[in-house]
Formats: C-alpha cells, structure tokens, sequence
C-alpha cells in the first residue's frame, strides 16, 4: 500500500453562483462549502507499512463477517482515458483487495464519455445483483435518474469525483436512502491556483508592467462543478488579493491535453507577450499547454506562468525543473480509499454521512517532490 494523504473530511452544501471566464457569464450551480478554502492543508505523509495495512484490511474484513471476498462490486468510472481517474480507479481496486474484496467480484467498466453507454452498464450492475455501486458519472445530471433506479433496487451507491447537485443529495438525506458523495471541494483547488501566482508578487508576474494581470483559463468538462469552481475561484483569488486582472481567453479544453495544446497554441499567437498567466483546471491541460508555451518560445518562471491541478507526476516533475509553476494535489488516494471505505460500511448494514470530502494540497518547487515521492 502507498504512503497517503490524511483527508479532511468537509461539509455542507450550498447553492451559488458561478461565473465562468471572460464573458462574465452566470450560472446556477450546486456544490458543498467549505471555510477551508483559503487554508493550505499541510501535506502530512503517512508510512503505511505493509504489515499495518494488512493487519488494518484484516480488521475491516472481521467487522464483515470476513466475508468481504465474496460481495460484489460494480465501478462505473466515465472514462478510461482521463489520466486522474486512471489513477483514481486503478487505487479504487488495490484498495478494494486489501480491505478483503476478491479481484474477480470486483468490476470496473468505462463509460466511454457517453452517458447512455453508462446507464446501460448500470442496469446491467443491477441485473447482476452487485451488492454495492461506485459511480463516476458521465454527466452529474444524470444522478437523480441513477439514483432512483440503484435506490430501487436496493443498491447502496456511492458517488465519486462528480458532484451530483445540492438538491439531490438533500433527497438522499430526506429520504434517508444508502447513497453518498465523496470528492474535494473544487473552490479549495482554484483559490489554491490563484494563491500560487499571488505569491509570487504582482510585480513578478506582472511582466509587461501594465498594472494588470493578463491570463488565459483552459476549463474543464462545463457541466462539472471542479471545472466551474477551479474557473471561478482561481481569478477570485487573484481579484481577493488586490490584483486587476483580464482575461484575453476562456475556453473549454474537456480534461484534454491536445485539446488545451490547441487553445493555447492559438492563444499565444493571437495574444503574444501579452500573457502573462495560464490557468488550466487540470494538469492534462497544464501539460498541453506547456508545449504550446515550449512551441511559442516562451520560458515559464522568466516570460510567462502556468498551473494546473492534480499533481500528475509528469506536472510535479515539471514543478521541480520550473518548467510549471505550481500544480494542487488532487488526492486521489484519499478519495478512493474514503469511497470504498463508504461502500463497505453499506454493505455492514451501516450508513454513511451525504457528502465525505477531502482538502487539496498546494505543490510547489517547495513540497513537490514530497508529493512525487508520495504518489510515484
Ligand atoms: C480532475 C480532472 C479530471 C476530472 C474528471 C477532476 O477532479 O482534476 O483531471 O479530468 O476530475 O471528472
């Protein structure tokens, strides 16, 4: 078992109103609240010995009758190709065998970016009679629909990453259903963002002396509230420290590298020397974006700054040789582990607050081989 992050747990969900990018467009829009936002977590790294992990999966298989190895669990992530859910999935099972599940009762199927794809796989989950359900789901609008069937069926459900809206999870409370989200609060990575770039002084990062700071944001999936936030709370962090800010360009990357690669690329060309900042809302994105900075003949840390979110390891190596300016560690081992944790005190009859949350860690040239050593 890898070492990991100790995980807060967060709550409360609220309503409020986000504003994406340069339109200053408005939307409505469900997410938990945190007061933490502004607080760096203090990366706090564990040794778990083989042996404690195996003495701890023993406990937890004991607290079930020992009888973990034969329930069955179905994963539904919303795609195999996402490189943070790749991490996530793949610690999900490791984590899943080592509390006692047995590898073959445990499957893991990619629903392939399309919510149809995924719907099917979750009635055939039901079908099957799996005794409890992970979803990482397509489209977070889709969760009152899945909800009710899974609850239907009497499946507890555990939610991960994509947060279902404030409405709906207050109906899993009302109704006392087995059903739970557990994810970080996205504010807490975008001010974590803009706090990187505050700290490096406005008149570091304001290159062309205008007084203002230039910026580029590359979004994430829209209908997703990591995307929304991290969007919205990196320039208010900016904006909260007494920086003016313009945004040249806002636009939508989906996750994706090549797609950010693009955005940027453009984004350069058309708007040269004068950006000084880019925002992505993941690391994907940050990696895209660097080569078209690299491409552009552009220097991060001298001529321009870049941070993303997620602390893949290819972004924390960029991180130490300066070639990123900072990244936020999304604690995938955290989440997973709270998310199986969740599913196996379901299926002991027990049940689980509405929303498990974790914090974001900051990575900077300070702490982020400390992180890389954590998560390679
Ligand atoms: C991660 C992204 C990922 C997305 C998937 C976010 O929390 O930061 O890298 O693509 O989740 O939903």
């Amino acid at each position: 078992m890898k070492k990991k992050i100790i995980g807060v747990i967060l709550a409360t969900a609220m309503v409020a109103t986000l504003f994406t990018g340069c339109s200053g467009k408005s939307e409505e829009a469900a997410a938990p609240a945190t007061d933490a936002a502004q607080e760096e977590a203090a990366p706090e790294a564990e040794d778990a010995a083989p042996a404690e992990a195996e003495d701890a999966a023993d406990a937890t298989a004991d607290a079930a009758g020992g009888d973990l190895a034969s329930k069955k669990v179905g994963v539904c992530i919303y795609q195999f190709s996402d490189n943070f859910m790749t991490l996530f999935r793949t610690e999900l099972e490791n984590y899943l065998i080592a509390q006692g599940f047995s590898k073959d009762n445990i499957t893991i199927v990619d629903g392939q970016n399309d919510q149809a794809t995924q719907t099917g796989q979750i009635d055939n989950f039901i079908n099957d009679k799996v005794d409890v359900l992970i979803v990482n789901p397509v489209n977070s609008s889709s969760a009152e629909t899945i909800t009710d069937k899974v609850v239907e069926a009497g499946i507890p459900l555990v939610y991960i990453n994509r947060e279902p809206s404030a409405d709906e999870e207050k109906r899993w409370e009302d109704n006392g259903w087995n059903v739970t989200y557990v994810g970080c609060d996205a504010r807490q990575s975008g001010t974590m963002q803009g706090e990187m770039i505050v700290d490096l002084g406005l008149e570091a990062v304001d290159l062309n002396g205008d007084g203002k700071i230039q910026y580029i944001m590359v979004e994430g999936d829209p209908e997703n509230v990591d995307a929304q936030y991290r969007t919205e709370f990196s320039v208010k962090a900016l904006t909260d420290a007494g920086f003016e800010v313009e945004c040249l360009s806002d636009q939508v990357g989906n996750w994706q590298q090549a797609e950010a690669q693009q955005i940027v690329a453009n984004a350069l060309g058309q708007y040269t020397t004068d950006v000084e900042v880019v925002f992505c809302n993941n690391d994907a994105m940050a990696l895209g974006a660097l080569q078209a900075i690299e491409a552009a003949g552009r220097t991060v840390g001298t001529d321009i700054y870049l941070v993303g979110v997620d602390a893949l390891s290819e972004a924390l190596e960029n991180v130490i040789a300066g070639t990123m300016t900072g990244t936020v560690f999304n604690d995938h081992f955290s989440q997973s582990h709270s998310a199986a944790d969740a599913a196996i005190r379901f299926i002991n009859g027990e049940s689980n607050d509405y929303y498990i949350g974790c914090d974001y860690v900051k990575a900077t040239k300070d702490n982020a081989q400390e992180i890389l050593d954590m998560v390679k």
